[in-house]
């Protein structure tokens, strides 16, 4: 085939990018310059990069923000936050800022439970298999001895192995339904080890089982933390809306989302906003997150809001309930010198900690972006916030952005307002 190629992945660095280049980019000198114009001048550094993942060529730049005012179980935190989108660090600060002075978020990890599955075909008698499970049980348990010593050690392993019956949704099909607790480690990999083993064990039992596959799964809805935040709805109260209106319009907001799955998905992308850039930052997987989190809003058949609000006595309640398997040891957590800065900054904390503090995000996230949809719409604040963005996309210098900046404190920021202020200036 035109522009295929083979034996890439053995090619060096250069070759690749010599490769690239010309087959690609015309022999564009330009590509190439952008190219090294992104590597690190720290050899080490940028080979801890280049051997992240495999074919790297360069790297890409995400901003490496940061939240303050973080009150969350009575402790201040400063969120670090990897998110490109501009206004949402501004939104989540703003958000912190505005708890901070009415007592804070409030959050508790409620269980920690994780899964992997053995799936496997049997066309036998069930009875039969039950036999053979129960049988094989306890070998299951001793033959991953080696994987768990060092997580049981630490209080985490296999919790259990159930046999589970799906025939009714696909002929011949069952399950190793494995639960695991894997204290502060995600547990991608221990869990597909202790997987994997289990399958070669049970497989071994019998020669009527058939071993599709052996994988964790991302969907983790016992690995569960609740934030939540409260106020007397008086404490609402602003110069523009009474506290009362204010609640009563962002519980609309919320209900909405609770029962309409196209607004839902737009809510729960804000909440994801400040869920990704924590779970980025922190080096953990956020595609793992993801798939979980959006598994979860739909868990009752219907997508809906991973947020809920509610006035009882006067006392208004905003609250989110999410699984997020998260870690804050293995994985990139102690190779990538940033992710390194992002839990020291947080204390060095363990994962539940964490579970803690990327659910306040995400609360935080959501409650900014409400109360801006129900009062002044989200557009006057995030343009504020786009605006360099815009600047910078017709390459305004310095003294331009200064005088556009100060320009735009009293116009309202808009595509073209900034185009025609930028030509006005320039005229
Ligand atoms: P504001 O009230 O105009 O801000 O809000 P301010 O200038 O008065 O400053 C107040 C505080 O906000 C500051 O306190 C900061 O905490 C924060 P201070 O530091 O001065 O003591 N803040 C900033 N932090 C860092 N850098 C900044 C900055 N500016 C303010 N430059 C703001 C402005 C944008 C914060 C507000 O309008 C807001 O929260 N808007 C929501 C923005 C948002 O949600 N963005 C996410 C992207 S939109 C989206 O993808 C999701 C969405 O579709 C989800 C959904 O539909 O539900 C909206």
């Amino acid at each position: 085939m035109e522009n295929s190629v083979s034996g890439f992945s053995k090619f060096t660095k250069a070759e690749k990018i010599d490769w690239l280049i010309s087959n690609h980019f015309q022999n564009n000198p330009k590509a190439k310059a952008n190219l090294e114009r992104y590597w690190n001048s720290d050899d080490s550094l940028q080979k801890l990069h280049d051997e992240f993942t495999e074919n790297t060529i360069s790297n890409f730049y995400l901003p490496f923000g940061i939240a303050p005012n973080f009150l969350i179980n009575g402790k201040m935190y400063v969120i670090p936050m990897a998110i490109e989108e501009s206004s949402v660090v501004a939104a989540a600060s703003n958000a912190a800022k505005f708890w901070m002075e009415r007592g804070g978020f409030t959050a508790e990890v409620l269980s920690t439970t994780k899964v992997g599955q053995v799936h496997f075909m049997y066309h036998g008698e069930y009875s039969e298999l039950e036999t053979i499970f129960n049988t094989i049980k306890p070998q299951l348990f001793e033959q991953t001895k080696s994987i768990t010593k060092n997580m049981q050690k630490r209080g985490g392993g296999i919790l259990d192995i159930k046999l589970v019956n799906k025939t009714s949704k696909l002929s011949g099909y069952y399950q190793l339904h494995v639960t695991f607790e894997t204290k502060d480690a995600m547990g991608a990999n221990f869990i597909n080890s202790c997987l994997e083993q289990i399958a070669t064990t049970f497989k071994a039992s019998s020669d009527t089982i058939q071993v599709v596959m052996s994988i964790l799964s991302n969907y983790v809805p016992e690995c569960l933390v609740r934030a939540e935040v409260r106020c007397k709805v008086d404490e609402l109260d602003t110069e523009a809306y009474s506290g009362q209106e204010f609640a009563d319009t962002f519980i609309q907001a919320v209900r909405i989302a609770e029962i309409e799955p196209y607004r839902a998905v737009t809510h729960n992308k804000g909440i994801m906003n400040g869920v990704d850039s924590v779970v980025l930052a922190t080096g953990n997987d956020f595609r793992a997150v993801e798939a979980g989190v959006h598994a979860y809003a739909a868990r009752s058949g219907s997508y809906s809001s991973l947020t809920h609000a509610s006035i009882e006595n006067g006392v208004f309640k905003f609250w989110i309930e999410l699984p997020l398997a998260l870690g804050t040891i293995g994985g990139l957590t102690g190779l990538h010198p940033m992710v390194k800065t992002a839990l020291e900054l947080l204390g060095h904390p363990s994962a539940k900690k964490l579970m803690t503090i990327v659910a306040v995000a995400g609360l935080a996230q959501n409650f900014a972006a409400l109360k801006s949809l129900t009062t002044t719409g989200i557009q006057q604040g995030h343009m504020k916030m786009h605006l360099l963005n815009i600047l910078n996309q017709f390459e305004a210098n310095a003294n331009e952005k200064l005088q556009l900046i100060e320009h735009f404190k009293t116009h309202t920021v808009t595509h073209s307002a900034v185009v025609d202020a930028i030509e006005n200036l320039r005229a």
